[in-house]
């Protein structure tokens, strides 16, 4: 797609990923859960320090066109993709594709051999067209809220980094 980079994460992407997080929520996801779970699962209102911190704390990869953030991924050092989430405005055009191929790549770097992900029933469709398979349907508690998703894996080939002990 024209001018869409992928990048790491930047501790200065706070802002621009907590608004990308909200809008595809309040925006896309609320197709398929209620008024009450879409405002548990994203409220109005985020602690910036916190959010900054898990952001950090994972591999997180940012989508960028024409230089504004529209989206962002990342994975977990136990193999977890934790986030995936596009700005409404530009769904539909391969940003999450293009994220998550970023993602298994750079976890198969790590030396990961499966990539995990907790799929919401608006993301599942697009993780089986990356290859996802469901292993498991799950109910999460969120702030009272209960939000059906599935737990959904796929392999990835290590591609180098060094070798592993024993
Ligand atoms: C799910 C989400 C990340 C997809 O982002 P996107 O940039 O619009 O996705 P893409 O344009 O890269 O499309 C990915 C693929 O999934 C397919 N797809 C997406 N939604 C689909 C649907 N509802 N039904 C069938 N296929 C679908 C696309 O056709 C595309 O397939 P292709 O690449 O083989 O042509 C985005 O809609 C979103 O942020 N949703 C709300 C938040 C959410 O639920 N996040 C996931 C938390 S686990």
């Amino acid at each position: 797609m024209r001018d869409l980079l992928i990048r790491r994460y930047e501790v200065a992407d706070a802002a621009d990923t907590w608004r990308v997080f909200h809008a595809a929520v309040h925006g896309t996801a609320s197709r398929d859960y209620t008024p009450e779970q879409i405002l548990a699962w994203a409220p109005p209102s985020v602690d910036e320090a916190r959010w900054q911190a898990r952001r950090s704390a994972a591999h997180t990869y940012v989508a960028c066109l024409d230089e504004t953030v529209v989206g962002f991924s990342d994975f977990t050092d136990d193999g977890l993709l934790d986030m995936l989430f596009v700005h409404p405005d530009a769904g539909g055009r391969g940003v999450a594709r293009a994220l998550v191929t970023r993602i298994i790549h750079e976890a198969s770097a790590a030396g990961h051999q499966r990539l995990r992900v907790h799929a919401s029933l608006t993301a599942r469709p697009a993780f089986e067209r990356f290859g996802f398979t469901v292993d498991a349907t799950r109910l999460v508690e969120v702030r009272g809220q209960r939000l059906r998703n599935f737990a959904m894996s796929i392999a990835v080939k290590p591609t180098g980094g060094p070798p592993r002990m024993p």
